[in-house]
This record gives structure tokens, C-alpha cells and sequence, in this order.
């Protein structure tokens, strides 16, 4: 099966979807893969502001979200004591949220953690794809500052400012628990939703002195998109601020990856190329291209086809693009050792 991405406007009636096609923020499925277009499937993607769909040539062959390739227990974690990390938010969090009191100082220890773990990480190993449910908040906020800081170190930005990412990517869903709890569908035609980022700047209105200013407009633009088509402003390009641009492209990989309230998930090959496909759109090429440098082009988690017709889930991408780590029969192997075995491309 062949991908095409078209034009919404230039799809007719019974070609038939080859990924699941997400509204305009990427949090809800509009229509699965595999459906086939009707005339109103049709005036519903555009209604919902969808610009391009990818259909198949050929007939239509399910690409498994590979969800169960998420989880690589074996593999070297990217940073040491994730689980301690996230519970510290989980209670940074919990605090604001119920008491409006933010413990910066703690704040301030999990985002060096956090920096410091990925310094001293000599691999670029992004396994924190945990087969987590989409809303367990603290998870993904912990994870989206781990991409956050990859991104920012792969661009050489200040340990200050990897520090600043790291907080803003902690804090910047914050408004969503005012919205229903931690478990909810992130559907962003819901008015209330959208106006989350506001929420979590008010929740730290208090606390200006302390957070610098950088961190807390990231944290309202973080839904904005480089096209202006995002909210809650519709700012656009580089009215954008770069710690804004970061966490619009780590903030979107984690949710895509993250599983929905359906048990739904794309792959984080799927998910990369999600957001490759909306470089120039809805984020910044500059950021999404570092993001390639960090993730592989094969990222950590996706099962791929070897060249000698065997199979294998990429551990962590190396400097030869086609020869990461990769694990086989429970066996660790770093392709890019020798010549003799590559990725010939994804397992379907
Ligand atoms: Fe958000
Ligand atoms: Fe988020």
C-alpha cells in the first residue's frame, strides 16, 4: 500500500484512509484508517479545519499502531530514576493544584534532574514511550520535558535555558486539571479545553518573581501552530517564542504516542512522521529537524525490517541514520558496528 497525501478538497468519495486522521491539534481521532470517504466524512474534515488526509494506492493494509512496541522493559532507560522524577512532579503538581502553593524549590530540583540525568546519558535514547493512558498528567509532563531538554541540548542552548524548558514543560498543562480531572478526552472543539493554557498562567499568576517570563509564554503559546492556525492567540511564526516552538513539537510527539481513552496510540514512527509532515504548518522546520537529529529518523520503539529479512524494535539511533541499536530475540545490537545489517524499513 502506497500513502498519498492529498488535498482535503481534491479526496473524492471511496478512497479509503491510510492513517487515522486527527483534528486540527492532534489530540482526537476524526476518522480511523481504513474508512472510506463519504461525501459528509468529507465536509466533516473540513469543518473540523482539516487541510491534507493521507489515502492509499493500492488496497488498504492496517498499520498497527504498535502500541506494544512502546513498551522496551530491556532497554537502557533514558534517565536514571524516571520513576522518582515523576512521582516529584505528581506532588509538585498535586500541591498547586489543590492548595495554589507552588514548592519552587522542589520545582527547581526535579528540572536539574532532569538536565543533569540527560547530560550525563551518553546515548540518545528516547525510551520513556511507557504504555501510559493519555491524562495521567504527570507522566506526560515529565516526558515532554525530557524532549523538551534533548531538543534544546541538540540546538547547544544554555544549561539555564535546558533548566527553563525542563520547568515550563512540568507546569504547562497545569489548566487541564481545572477542566475534569486528569482523565478526559482532550477534545480541543470543546471552548473550555482551549482555554487551558490561560488557566495554567493564572494558576501561576503569583508566582511572576520567580518564573521567568519565558517560561510562563511558552506555557500559554504551547497549542499555538507556526501557521497561526492554534490557540489560544493564533500567534504565528516568529512571534513565536523558540521555547514555545520546542514545546509545541515534544508536547505533540507525547500525546500522539500516549495512548487515548479508546487504548489508541500511533507509533512513534508514525508519530515523527505526523509531525514531519506539518513542518512549516504547525511547527517550526528548525525545531522538527533537531527533533530528527534526537528521535532517528527510526525512533525508539518502532519495530522495523532488517536487511537480511529478520525483524526488530529500535532501541536508540546512532550517527549512520539506517544502523541504530536495535533489540532482536531479546538480543541487544548496535547495527551501526558493522556493515553487514540495516533497516530496510518499518515492519507492518
Ligand atoms: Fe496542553
Ligand atoms: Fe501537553
Amino acid at each position: 500500500m502506497k500513502i498519498v497525501w492529498k488535498k482535503v478538497s481534491d479526496a473524492q468519495p471511496g478512497e479509503v484512509l491510510a492513517d487515522n486522521v486527527y483534528d486540527g491539534s492532534g489530540f482526537v481521532v476524526l476518522l480511523k484508517a481504513g474508512t472510506k470517504l463519504w461525501d459528509e466524512g468529507l465536509e466533516l474534515l473540513k469543518v473540523r479545519g482539516v487541510k491534507f488526509i493521507p489515502v492509499c494506492e493500492g488496497e488498504f493494509v492496517e498499520q498497527s499502531p504498535v502500541t506494544e512496541n512502546l513498551i522496551v522493559p530491556e532497554a537502557p532507560e533514558v534517565i536514571e530514576n524516571y520513576d522518582d522524577i515523576v512521582l516529584s512532579a505528581s506532588e509538585i503538581t498535586s500541591k498547586l493544584i489543590q492548595t495554589g502553593v507552588l514548592e519552587f524549590q522542589k520545582l527547581q530540583n526535579v528540572t536539574n534532574e532532569i538536565v543533569e540525568n540527560i547530560a550525563r546519558s551518553s546515548a540518545k535514547i528516547l525510551n520513556i514511550l511507557r504504555s501510559h493512558t493519555r491524562g495521567f498528567l504527570f507522566k506526560h509532563t515529565v516526558n515532554v520535558a525530557i524532549i523538551s531538554v534533548m531538543i534544546s541540548r541538540e540546538l547547544n542552548w544554555s544549561r539555564y535555558n535546558q533548566i527553563l524548558i525542563s520547568q515550563a514543560s512540568l507546569l504547562h498543562d497545569i489548566g487541564l486539571a481545572f477542566l475534569g480531572g486528569f482523565v478526559f478526552d482532550l477534545d480541543t472543539e470543546d471552548l473550555r479545553v482551549r482555554t487551558h493554557p490561560i488557566l495554567s498562567v493564572e494558576t501561576l499568576s503569583k508566582y511572576t518573581e520567580m518564573i521567568p517570563s519565558s517560561v510562563v509564554r511558552s506555557i500559554l503559546e504551547h497549542h499555538e501552530h507556526y501557521d497561526g492556525s492554534g490557540y489560544p492567540m493564533g500567534i504565528k511564526g516568529d512571534a513565536l517564542s523558540e521555547f514555545s516552538r520546542i514545546l509545541q513539537v515534544s508536547d505533540a510527539f507525547d500525546t500522539l504516542t500516549t495512548k487515548d481513552l479508546t487504548g489508541c496510540s500511533m507509533s512513534p514512527y508514525h508519530a515523527l512522521k505526523w509531525i514531519v509532515n506539518r513542518a512549516g504548518s504547525y511547527f517550526d522546520p528548525v525545531f522538527v529537524s533537531a527533533f530528527i537529529s534526537v528521535t532517528g529518523i527510526y525512533p525508539t520503539g518502532t519495530s522495523v525490517c532488517l536487511s537480511d529479512g529478520s525483524r526488530a524494535v529500535v532501541l536508540s539511533p546512532t550517527k549512520k541514520r539506517l544502523q541504530p541499536v536495535v533489540m532482536r530475540d531479546r538480543e541487544i545490537i548496535d547495527l551501526s558496528k558493522g556493515d553487514h545489517l540495516w533497516v530496510t524499513g518499518i515492519a507492518s
